[in-house]
């Protein structure tokens, strides 16, 4: 018995010392401890034994069991330590390796141009509006001096909504220029103002260089005692921090309806510098004459100025209105061969830019 005993009991510490993992060892536990374990058995075996020796014999055995008791507790804590030594090799982070960069995107260049364009009136006072979209006919016509049957209406060609017209106000448009923020912004403000309002604009026109959604910013600014010299300063400053400082402006004498005397505005071409040569004597290819066309401007006109509320007698001044995708163009040297390009969404194009 004694044999046995000592037998089973060496066993039981290989097979424990054996364990490779924690798992192994709980088999071994179940196995040897269990209650049909081979301990249990032998254990069981005692009572058939005199007292003496039973008693005897009883005491070792659960010497035994204790001893392979704190063998299991032993090992247990060994594997469990070898088992977080491992994990902490595996799963080591190296906090000093280069970061994983996540996709970034970056604005729309119509938006980037929308951004320096009101940037750069700012540094003049001019403080960024907008004006409704969708818009009564009397303020993107009426009130720019456009009566409803006037030709010059046809320029514009508007898209209307297929609402209830509105008493004087007439009917509902979609803008077709920022220049219907102007009697807007005099009606909500006494003067001075300066103000840019930048907008989606609308009309029916779509092909290579138009889209029937484009921007344009309109700056309106009514003081006293204002004249044409404070229009080409205030262009002037654009273009030159807008295209760069050696670029300069002209005004071309025009007709809109909503100011007099009315002027398209040109920029000295940025590829011949306003030559209209190129270094190898030929015509330059972008301007022809060394001079684009940017938009219109001009002096308000005073019916306008009445139509705001405002006395021409004592009150002036001037508005312009670019596109703005134009403008960008213009000085990014990009030349779409289709302006559409622009809103089709399409990642390889935008991505450059
Ligand atoms: N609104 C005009 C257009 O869409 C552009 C324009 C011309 C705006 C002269 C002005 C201006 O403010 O003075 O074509």
């Amino acid at each position: 018995m004694q044999e046995k005993l000592d037998n089973l009991r060496e066993r039981i510490i290989a097979a424990i010392a054996a364990a490779a993992s924690v798992a192994d060892l709980d088999a071994v536990e179940t196995e040897q401890l269990g209650r049909k374990g081979e301990l249990a058995v032998l254990l069981k075996s005692l009572g058939g034994l005199d007292p003496e020796v039973r008693k005897e014999m009883g005491m070792r055995a659960n010497a035994v069991k204790g001893e392979i008791t704190l063998a299991l507790a032993a090992r247990r804590r060994e594997l469990q330590a070898d088992a977080f030594a491992g994990l902490a090799k595996a799963e080591r982070i190296d906090v000093t390796l280069p970061g994983q960069r996540p996709p970034e995107g970056h604005l729309h260049l119509t938006s980037q141009a929308i951004r320096d364009i009101t940037e750069i009136f700012a540094r003049l006072g001019f403080y960024r509006v907008r004006h409704p979209e969708v818009e009564w006919d009397w303020y993107a016509f009426e009130a720019l001096n456009m009566p409803g049957d006037h030709p010059a209406r046809d320029e514009w060609e508007t898209f209307f909504m297929d609402a209830p017209s509105h008493g004087e106000k007439g009917r509902m448009v979609l803008t077709p220029h920022t220049s219907s923020g102007q009697v807007r912004e005099m009606e909500r403000r006494e003067p001075p103002i300066r103000m840019v309002n930048i907008s989606k604009c609308y009309r029916r026109q779509m092909d290579v260089s138009h889209t029937p959604v484009f921007h344009q910013f309109e700056g309106l600014l009514i003081d006293r005692d204002v004249n044409v010299t404070h229009l080409r300063g205030v262009l002037d400053f654009f273009a030159r921090s807008y295209f760069g400082p050696e670029r300069k402006t002209r005004l071309r004498p025009y007709h809109f309806r909503f100011t007099e005397p009315s002027f398209e505005v040109d920029i000295s071409c940025g590829l011949c510098g306003g030559t209209g040569r190129l270094g190898d004597g030929g015509k330059c290819r972008l301007c022809k004459e060394g001079w684009l066309e940017l938009g219109g401007a001009g002096m308000v006109h005073p019916n306008v100025l009445r139509f705001g509320g405002l006395d021409p007698e004592e009150w002036g001044g001037f508005a312009f209105g670019w596109g703005v995708e134009r403008t960008m163009m213009m000085r990014s040297g990009i030349m779409l061969g289709d302006i559409r390009e622009l809103y089709r969404n399409d990642l390889r194009f935008l991505r450059q830019f």
